[in-house]
């Protein structure tokens, strides 16, 4: 086998080659957006672009860290340093890695970056995983793929500061090549479940809105607190617990927006269980209608779109998309739109010239096929 590029960038950085060397994927959700955290069901699954991850020992206590977007500067911390006290920049979600592994040895570390950052696409599950993956190679730590989604994510949540739920990790670790992956973030099992548009005629569009978002600014933890305050009303242990029926008939003793949280939550569990089903009946017009019913929730419900994402949406869908929604935390990043094949540049087209239309900055877009999860390269 060629030795990866990571390998090579490690070598001209450092002077000496890695000791291991390791790569994880960024994700697209399908369907199943602000759930995890209510130990719902979710429909993610890879995309081809990686975080790719090179790492060696040192013999002292000290951790440096670069990345290939970054080359030349190197962040140098002591490993008694590293605490979620500290601030920083794109470096503290090595660190948090570093952390909540336990691990007490000074390391070399090299980063290349190849999923888009702030664009939903979860850039940096993606740069957690792949530090992990490394690092459990490395230091023998056995750790299995659903230990890794549980540290990675309480590295995100203790030393970053970001309440997030368990699926980036756990797509970035566990997907599979030409399927989307079933999760149940309860226990996280998985299912894959087969999506093959292209055996339909169909492709999967992602268009970046350009807008950054930011999750850490609030709007997240504040939605996912919410959430929490009505499981607990309702004496569950999470909203996966609590049917419609049950929401709805004790209306009165919630807030609007706690009602609106909750509604949307529960709706989009089930959302989730029949797209599952409508993708093994190969009904993608169904799948399509459940990702219009997605986005309308996340939108009038959850509140976390904007005028953006609005936008993609409704100018895929007039442009002919069986369907379309936005995906990931929301507040910006990327939407998309499941549509036929041979019209991929005309609805791309259409999209342009809203976001024209409306003053907005110019999207991105991207196809990408269902890939494998994170693994080590050499
Ligand atoms: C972010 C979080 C995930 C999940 C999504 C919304 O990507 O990291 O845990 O909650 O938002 O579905």
């Amino acid at each position: 086998m060629s030795k990866p590029k990571i390998a090579q960038d490690f070598s001209d950085l450092y002077g000496h080659a890695p000791q291991v060397c390791a790569q994880a994927p960024g994700r697209v959700n399908l369907i199943g957006e602000h759930v995890d955290f209510s130990d719902g069901f979710v429909l993610p699954f890879a995309i081809k672009n990686c975080t790719y991850a090179a790492i060696r020992k040192r013999q002292d206590r000290t951790i440096k860290i670069s990345s290939v977007q970054r080359r030349n500067k190197v962040f140098t911390i002591s490993l008694d340093d590293v605490n979620p006290q500290r601030a920083g920049q794109w470096e503290r979600y090595v660190l948090a890695v570093i952390w909540a592994l336990g691990i007490d040895c000074g390391l070399e570390i090299l980063i290349d970056g190849r999923v888009p950052i702030g664009a939903g696409l979860s850039s940096s599950a993606a740069l957690e995983c792949s530090v992990a993956v490394a690092l459990n190679e490395l230091f023998a730590l056995n750790l299995s793929l659903e230990d890794l989604a549980r540290q990675t994510q309480r590295a995100e949540n203790e030393y970053v500061g970001m309440p997030c739920g368990i699926m980036d990790q756990s797509v970035s670790l566990m997907a599979i090549d030409g399927a989307a992956l079933l999760l149940d973030c309860r226990d996280l099992t998985t299912r894959s479940i087969s999506f093959d548009v292209a055996s339909a005629g169909l492709e999967l569009l992602i268009i970046d809105t350009q807008v950054h978002h930011a999750l850490i600014d609030g709007g997240y933890a504040e939605r996912r607190a919410t959430c929490e305050s009505v499981a607990a009303i309702f004496g569950v242990k999470a909203l996966r617990d609590l049917s419609m029926e049950t929401l709805n008939s004790r209306r009165d003793i919630l807030t609007e927006t706690q009602y609106q949280r909750a509604h949307h939550s529960i709706s989009e569990i089930s959302r989730v269980l029949e797209a599952v089903a409508a993708l093994e009946s190969q009904n993608f017009k169904l799948l399509g209608e459940l990702l219009n019913q997605s986005h309308a929730s996340l939108r009038d419900d959850y509140t976390v779109s904007c005028p953006e994402l609005d936008c993609a949406v409704a100018a895929a869908i007039s442009a002919g998309a069986l369907g379309a929604r936005m995906v990931g935390g929301g507040f910006g990043g990327s939407a998309i739109a499941l549509i036929a094949a041979a019209q991929v540049e005309e609805t791309e087209r259409a999209i342009q010239n809203a976001f024209k239309l409306a003053g907005f900055k110019s999207p991105r877009f991207f196809t990408s096929l269902p890939s494998a999860g994170a693994q080590v390269i050499s």
